[in-house]
């Protein structure tokens, strides 16, 4: 392979700003991403200095020059500067020096547009905002659904926290409603006219997502004005930090002082600001687990499970089933105008006998789902989604790689697909050892009848002995 032809490649197709400079600091590679970024074309800048183009910049400030003079490789660090258009661009850069026998003979620099971090981010949060800051949370208590005990204590202890300004800790599996009891929480309080600020820590590197939260000074090397974090943004109001097992744990110290002092510093400032925040966290992972896989600090655990809401997952909340069915089937109703009246009694008892891996979203997602296929006016279990061509992937692959008793964990497959696979093995076990009686096997399995046709005819089994 001609590597300079995929080198070439690579940097004409990625959204990253790319450049190379030899031993002495001079540009030999510049891609059309660094172009944009850096708001000068190819032929200003190949055979320049570093500094030249950016006359900012010095050899200390530079990452470039660092890494060319120290062999520093540096990882995800975030500059502000003026841009050779004069334009402020705030970049996350990784910088690596090029050694050749032993000596250093260039380095490599990619960056990217900071920026375009923070929308996708805020973007997923609330519909309402204003620029890049989130200023309303929109759900609200009475749009939680529910009949079980479980429900009921939440919404109660929602009512008597509401007003605190202890720091609250959601635990619960994916699609169990964590954003909406956050959200309610704050529209509930007295802070409900101030900012709502969420933020997903899974989605953002270390260093970067410190200067989001704590906001920067701009050093010499830029002379910018100094820029407000999200903390600081929240002032007021509450600051929802999503999956907090997947901060950096240096960061972690860093939320814990703040939760502890009550105030911050913006990063490359001396002087202290107070600020009046409410931090609400969720994670998807038990934070026992967390704690013991050194995701989550246990020091900042205790500080932030203060107030702590444990949701249980759909499976294990079978009272409210029914009740949300036919709150989402009112909802598509409404939103797609139809009249669908409600569900066969072998689609509830299919909902009872499910595992419901994406809990409440699943559910919902299912049923808007079953409400655009129906042709009748009650849904039967035929309109629910299925997932036959994820069983032939697993069955393919598992008929490629293993013969048919060997135990063989395939690690490449989505949780859900493995399952599926694990569940078709037993059922097509259990139907052989019944002589495919499907009355029989749904006794053996301790299932209704009709909930193991729905799952037979989910995972493309046949009852009879072509199958085997
Ligand atoms: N008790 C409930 N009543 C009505 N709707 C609910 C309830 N719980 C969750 N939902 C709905 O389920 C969907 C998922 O909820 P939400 O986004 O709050 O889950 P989550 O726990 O934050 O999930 P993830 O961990 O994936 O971010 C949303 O559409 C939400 O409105
Ligand atoms: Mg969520």
């Amino acid at each position: 392979m001609d590597y300079k032809n995929v080198l070439k490649l690579i940097s004409e197709n990625i959204s990253s700003g790319l450049f190379i400079v030899n031993k002495e600091g001079i540009v030999v590679f510049y891609n059309q991403s660094a172009n944009n970024l850096a708001g000068l074309n190819e032929e200003n800048a190949i055979g320049k200095h570093m500094l030249e183009i950016f006359p900012k910049l010095t050899e200390e400030t530079s990452t470039i020059i660092r890494a060319l003079t120290t062999g520093e490789v540096i990882k995800n660090y975030v500059q502000n500067y003026y841009n050779y258009q004069r334009k402020l661009v705030t970049i996350l850069s990784n910088t690596v020096p090029i050694y050749e026998n032993g000596e250093i003979v260039g380095a490599i620099e990619i960056f990217s547009d900071v920026d375009q971090y923070k929308n996708i981010n805020q973007n997923r949060y609330n519909k309402k905002q204003k620029g890049n800051i989130i200023e309303k949370a929109h759900y609200t208590i009475d749009e939680i659904v529910g009949v079980g005990q479980c429900v009921k204590d939440v919404k109660q202890k929602i009512k008597k926290i509401a007003d605190s300004k202890s720091p609250v800790l959601v635990y619960g599996e994916t699609g169990t409603g964590k954003e909406l009891i956050v959200q309610s929480i704050h529209n509930l309080s007295q802070r409900c006219d101030n900012p709502f600020i969420a933020q997903n820590c899974a989605a953002i590197p270390g260093t970067l997502l410190e200067s989001m939260l704590f906001g920067t000074t701009l050093g010499s090397f830029t002379g910018a004005k100094d820029s407000k974090g999200l903390i600081e943004a929240a002032d007021g109001g509450t600051l929802f930090l999503d999956e907090i097992n997947s901060m950096d744990i240096m960061l972690q110290a860093k939320l814990l002082r703040v939760l502890q002092e009550g105030h911050i510093r913006r990063i490359g400032e001396n002087k202290t600001r107070f600020v009046d925040v409410r931090i609400i966290t969720a994670l998807n992972q038990n934070p026992y687990k967390a704690i013991e896989e050194g995701r989550l600090r246990s020091d900042l655990f205790y500080r932030l499970n203060v107030i702590n809401f444990s949701l249980l997952p759909l499976r294990d909340r079978s009272e409210d089933l029914e009740v949300l069915s036919y709150h989402f089937l009112n909802e598509f109703n409404r939103s797609l105008d139809k009249n669908i009246k409600g569900f066969t009694n072998e689609v509830i008892e299919f909902f009872h006998s499910y595992n419901w891996p994406g809990n409440i979203r699943e559910l919902r997602h299912s049923i808007e789902h079953a409400v655009n296929m129906t042709e009748k006016d009650i849904i039967a279990i035929e309109d629910l989604p299925k997932c036959v061509d994820i069983n032939h992937k697993a069955t393919d692959y598992l008929q490629e790689n293993r013969g048919e008793e060997k135990n063989v964990i395939i690690i490449n497959e989505t949780l859900d697909e493995m399952m599926n696979e694990y569940e078709r093995k037993i059922i097509s076990k259990s139907l052989k050892q019944n002589d495919y009686n499907v009355v029989k096997t749904s006794k053996m399995l301790n299932i209704p009848r009709q909930t193991l046709y729905y799952k037979m005819k989910r995972l493309g089994i046949k009852a009879d002995k072509s199958m085997e």
